[in-house]
């Protein structure tokens, strides 16, 4: 394994010292200077609205330089991390690229393709305006890789409130576990509603699987998942399965292949009650007109309040890429102040930077700052930040069969199987 990562870096080297040839900024496709390639999976609707609003800051702070939107569609990267990794692999990367702060990006680190940003960091006064929270995530053996643009929760029910008074509910108050959240789905079948929760394509899945780990493990327990202190053999576990099963058993069975705004879209047309998504969402809600505590409400995943699941998009400067200036004028637009909150108000999530003021944002995303400041800060798994990508794909090709069989036991076994090979045992 190691000696296949030497090789890889020596091919990426070679890569560099041959880019370095033909002009360090210049481009190796010969292309006009003064562009920066920047690869997202934000294509379409409520997300290109985000990448928009940012792009709309870089080309007012760099009018000399043209963006170049090199977005792959799909939710979660699910088809542009294919894409990246083969271009890195045949070393055409692109100037900069969309990645999650944590441990998504171990493989790139390790096989060389990324460049160290610390003097970036420094010149920059960077150490300075983000949380230690996240500083952390984004130090790998002291250097740091990456720059973000946001941070997201990843364990918030976005409700139909009209569904739940119909229903009897209080959409205010949110059950104290998933037990309480059980009852509550029943009660919304019994008036009628054919689908009380929405999911989606497989790393929706995931990350509704995520977040009952949470609530039955606990914000310690969970953690542990990702360092090997707890074990995916143990009995909680097996309980959190339990619980996984008698959630889907009242969500739409036709997610799989489907995107995640057609689950959102089911909560916010009235077709189902719940839906378990990152605060994306927001930005969804927003798109179709919809007021946050009138037509929906959101609270975090029962039996997790107190803790908020945490991921943060975090763009790169790959080794070898063609306009290596025009990405690091890319990624100062992104640390800016007014670069975050333009991207974050239209994106749903909140500013990584400290010196944000609150009052510039509405009442969701004021309540996920104060969370994010007080609540015990977790890594979410479907979103890049708890494992690499191998162990995250191992646990979704698990779930994913879980979720046609219903075996139990055999995604337990397939998570204590990939927690071995993720933990390198
Ligand atoms: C996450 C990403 C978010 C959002 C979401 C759905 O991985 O961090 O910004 O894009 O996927 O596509």
């Amino acid at each position: 394994m190691r000696k296949a990562l030497a090789a890889v870096a020596g091919l990426a080297v070679a890569g560099l010292a041959l880019a370095g040839c033909s002009g360090s900024s210049g481009g190796k496709d010969g292309g006009d200077p003064n562009q920066v390639e920047v690869f997202t999976w934000w294509a379409s609707g409520s997300e290109k609205l985000g990448l928009d609003a940012l792009t709309k800051v870089f080309n007012e702070q760099y009018p000399d330089v043209k963006f170049v939107n090199a977005a792959v569609a799909g939710g979660a990267g699910s088809n542009a991390k294919n894409a990246l990794a083969s271009r890195l692999k045949a070393n055409n990367p692109p100037d900069s690229f969309q990645a999650h702060a944590g441990a998504e990006l171990t493989d790139y680190i390790e096989a060389d393709k990324l460049e160290d940003l610390s003097s970036f960091y420094e010149e920059n006064k960077l150490n300075d305006v983000f949380p230690k929270t996240l500083l952390d995530r984004l130090t790998v053996d002291g250097k740091v890789y990456s720059v973000p643009s946001n941070i997201h929760r990843a364990n918030v029910v976005w409700i139909n409130t009209e569904l739940l008074n119909k229903a009897g509910i209080d959409p205010k108050k949110a059950p104290a576990d998933i037990d309480g959240w059980l009852a509550d789905m029943k009660k919304l079948k019994d008036a009628g509603v054919a689908t009380p929760l929405s999911v989606a394509t497989d790393w929706t899945q995931v990350q509704l699987f995520e977040n009952v780990l949470l609530s039955d493990l606990g914000a310690d327990g969970y953690q542990g998942l990702w360092d090997g202190s707890t074990k995916f053999d143990d009995p909680q576990v097996t309980k959190a399965i339990a619980d996984y099963g008698k959630l889907l058993s009242y969500a739409n069975t036709d997610g799989t292949g489907q995107d995640w705004p057609v689950a959102t879209d089911m909560v916010i047309d009235g077709t189902a009650a719940y839906n378990v998504m990152g605060d994306w969402a927001l930005a969804e809600f927003d798109s179709k007109g919809k007021t946050y505590d009138k037509e929906y409400t959101t609270w975090p995943t029962p039996g997790t309040d107190g803790t908020f699941d945490f991921l943060a998009d975090s763009f790169t400067l790959p080794k070898g890429a063609p306009h290596a200036d025009a990405a690091k004028d890319w990624l100062r637009t992104i640390s800016s102040a007014d670069g975050q909150k333009a991207f974050n108000l239209a994106k749903g999530s909140i500013p990584a930077r400290t010196d944000a003021n609150a009052d510039d944002y509405p009442a969701y995303q004021q309540g996920a700052m104060a969370s994010f400041a007080k609540d015990t800060v977790v890594s979410s798994l479907a979103h890049g930040a708890a494992v690499k990508v191998s162990w995250l794909n191992d646990i979704t090709s698990a779930i994913g069969q879980y979720v046609s069989t219903k075996d139990a036991g055999a995604l337990q076994d397939g998570l204590v199987q990939a927690q071995t090979k993720g933990l390198g045992k």
